[in-house]
This record gives C-alpha cells, structure tokens and sequence, in this order.
C-alpha cells in the first residue's frame, strides 16, 4: 500500500467517532483500543490485559478496551502514525522507536550502559528529566502515561559474542534509532531496522544474524529456537512508554478520565513488578530449551565492552550535545568511566 493510501486508511479508520459516549442510560461504551508487538504473555502483554480489566472495571463499563498483541492491528512504525491519526489509543512502544515521531531525543536512552542496571533506569525514570521528554512528545500530540522498565538487554547471535570484535561483519536487527544503529557500527557489525513481528523469520532466514533484546521477548518470541549464541551483556534497557493520542485524552469526559487514571497507575505498578521476574523465569526456558548457549561477560571482558563502545557516547555529543549528555548522566546517575 502506497504511503498516501495507507494514511488514508489509517485516517479513515480515526473517523470512527471516539469520543461518542451515548447519554442514554443504556449507553453503549467507548470501544478503546490498545495494541502492541508482542506476545499476550510477554510483560507488556500481560498489562494490556490488566489495563483493559481495570480500565472497564474502574470506569463502571463506560469504555470497552479491545487489545490486539502480536502486531495483529499495526507494526512498529505505522503503530505511531496510527496513534497520531487517532485510530488507535493506547500503545507502549520501546522508546528506541521515537525517532519516526520526530522526537530524537529518547534515543539518548540507548547509550552504551548508560542504564545497565535497574537503579540507573528508575533513576532516569523518576527524574525531572523526564518533563522534558515529555515535552517533546506532547508537541506531537502523543501523551505519555507512564513508562515501564522492561530489564536488561542481551545479545544473541549464532557465534558466541565474547569480546567486542565478535561483532565483525554481522548484520545486527536494531530496533530503530540512532544511538543504536552508531553501536552496531562501533561493533563492526551492519544494524538493519527489522520491525519487532518480522525479527523471528529475519533471525530464521539469515535477513539478519543476531539481535538484542530483554530475556522475556527472547522467550516469548522463541528467539532461541533460531539463535544458538546469548551473551548477558547487560548493555542498554528496554523502556517502553505507555502513550495515548494528547486529543483523545485531554477531550474525554470527567466520568470516564479518573477511571482510566487509575488503571494506568495500577498497570504501571504490576508491570514494573512483573518485568524482572518474568526475564528470570524466561532465562530459565532458554536453558532449559538446550538450544542456546548462554555466556556471563566476565569483568574483563565487560570491562573491554565498555571501553569499546564509550565512543559512541562521545560521537552522539555531535548529535544530541554535550550538556544534553552530562545532563542524562546526572539524572540516571550513570558515572562515565575514566578511560
Ligand atoms: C517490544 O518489546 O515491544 C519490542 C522490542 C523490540 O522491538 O525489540
């Protein structure tokens, strides 16, 4: 479908009268949708699901929430398109993904071990930083509701990526910004954007031959069925940002927005909850699969990662600036190392 025909549907699509609450006492509800790549039983997947349950219970049935996992309604990139047109409400995106929004700025979170650990990325998360963020994403007319840490990235390929020269002349799926695509580079890999749907048959076909990603969606995705090699490099998160359309949400009616308040909170608490427990319990699958071997970095070899891939922080000061940076390490709290 041609990029103007697709608009065109997706506009379509908006056309359906979302903020048409009936008044009669037998009103039909507000049919909401929330859609997302991944598996229902994914984290994300599991607090769509609760989202809906609480978003229908707290609103005394007043919204109906349709969830679609999987990209069965959109894939990474037209899912944005699709929440600024309004055919969509509620998506939670890795904020890797931003850069098609015209907001550049949430790839910073994907520097190098900037947030390797769950203290820097709560940090990051709690900070006044993040109205900033949040600025830039409102000036799309996209609100953000909260943000949900999914854990720490790993690397999977079909050699064992020891030492940072492993990397040579792989062809890397990277999830889409810039940072990213600087790392794999830095790496002496080639990164190729893959949509998150297509990666498993990319991975399988040899479009690609390795990927990161957090240890639930390597599970969830049964990545290891067609990646013989994990290592815990521990070396970025994956934060999503649950977001809504800002018209959508500042027009709705006063009876239907604390309900809704309400269930995002509630979502937000069980998905920072379930995130970290569901990675340990999919690490276990992954063993237990005997298709992947799993290699720990040790702290040499950590420690030659980290000295390989401080550069891009300092590449990406020509693209972000040198205070945007000091001010990211400030607020994660993330020291640079002396080299
Ligand atoms: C997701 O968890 O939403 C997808 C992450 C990815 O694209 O790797």
């Amino acid at each position: 479908m041609s990029k103007v025909t697709r608009r065109t549907a997706l506009g379509l699509a908006a056309a359906v009268p979302m903020f048409a609450i009936g008044k009669g006492a037998h009103a039909d509800p507000l049919i909401l949708k929330f859609s997302h790549v991944v598996t229902p039983d994914a984290p994300k997947g599991k607090a769509a699901l609760l989202f809906k349950q609480l978003a229908e219970k707290y609103t005394g049935g007043k919204v109906s929430v349709e969830v679609y996992p999987n990209s069965s309604l959109y894939k990474d990139k037209e899912e944005l398109e699709a929440l600024q047109l309004g055919s969509v409400q509620f998506l939670a995106p890795s904020v890797s993904k931003f850069g098609p929004l015209g907001v550049k700025e949430f790839d910073v979170f994907d520097l190098p071990f900037l947030m390797s650990d769950e203290t820097h990325a709560r940090a990051m998360m709690a900070s006044p930083m993040m109205d900033l963020f949040n600025k830039k994403l409102e000036d799309k007319g996209v609100t953000p509701l909260a943000y949900w840490d999914n854990g720490p990235q790993l690397y999977t390929a079909n050699v064992p990526l020891i030492m940072p020269d492993d990397f040579r002349g792989l062809k890397m799926r990277i999830q889409g910004s810039k940072v990213l695509d600087a790392v794999a580079r830095q790496l002496g890999a080639l990164p190729q954007i893959i949509a998150f749907g297509e990666l498993y048959q990319a991975l399988q076909t040899g479009v690609v031959d390795g990927e990161d990603n957090v240890a639930s969606n390597i599970s969830t995705q049964k990545l290891y069925d067609v990646q013989k090699n994990l290592t815990v490099s521990n070396h970025s998160r994956l934060t999503y940002s649950l977001i809504t359309n800002k018209k959508f949400w500042d027009g709705l009616p006063a009876d239907v927005r604390p309900g809704l308040d309400r269930a995002v909170k509630e979502t937000t608490a069980f998905f920072n909850d379930t995130a970290a427990k569901d990675n340990e319990t999919a690490m276990g699958t992954i063993k237990a699969s005997g298709k992947t071997e799993i290699h720990l970095l040790t702290d040499d070899e950590k420690k030659a990662w980290i000295a390989k891939l401080m550069p891009v922080h300092k590449e990406m000061e020509g693209r972000f600036g040198k205070e945007f940076i000091a001010q990211i390490y400030k607020a994660s709290g993330f020291v640079p190392p002396q080299s």
